[in-house]
């Protein structure tokens, strides 16, 4: 254990994660996932490591004119300097409602 790498440890975890979602995971866990797959290395906590002045939190996203899933979509499709654009290619639109909508109810 002492020699396990920490690209294992994530490996391991990513694999245990997929077997709860194959186990019987809810959507909402579909959305954890996925926001943690695309959106976590500039999003954590629901922050903004590259603006802190746009934070994916409720109050934040409400001063932006953001107020529901599809706003936030939109900003994945096209998105604002600095943020990654993901067209529907990169994550299909059932699979971006589903990552707005945990934006949306875990993140203040
Ligand atoms: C490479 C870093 C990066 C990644 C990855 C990223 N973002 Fe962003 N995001 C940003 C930046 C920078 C901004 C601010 C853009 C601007 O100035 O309008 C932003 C802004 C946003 C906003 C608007 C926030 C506001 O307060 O106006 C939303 C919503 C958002 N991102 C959602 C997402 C989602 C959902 C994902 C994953 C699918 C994601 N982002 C992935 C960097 C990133």
């Amino acid at each position: 254990m002492k020699t396990i790498s920490g690209t294992l440890t994530v490996f391991a975890v990513t694999a245990l994660a997929g077997l709860a979602f194959a186990a019987g995971g809810k959507d909402s866990k579909k959305g954890e996932d996925l926001f943690r797959q695309h959106c976590m290395a500039c999003h954590a906590d629901g922050g903004n490591i590259i603006n802190p002045a746009k934070t994916i939190g409720k109050e934040t996203l409400k001063a932006s004119g953001i107020s529901d899933w599809k706003g936030i979509v939109k900003v994945m499709r096209n998105p604002g300097p600095g943020m990654t654009k993901f067209d529907v290619k990169a994550v299909p639109d059932k699979d971006a409602k589903l990552i707005a909508e945990y934006i949306l109810k875990t993140f203040k």
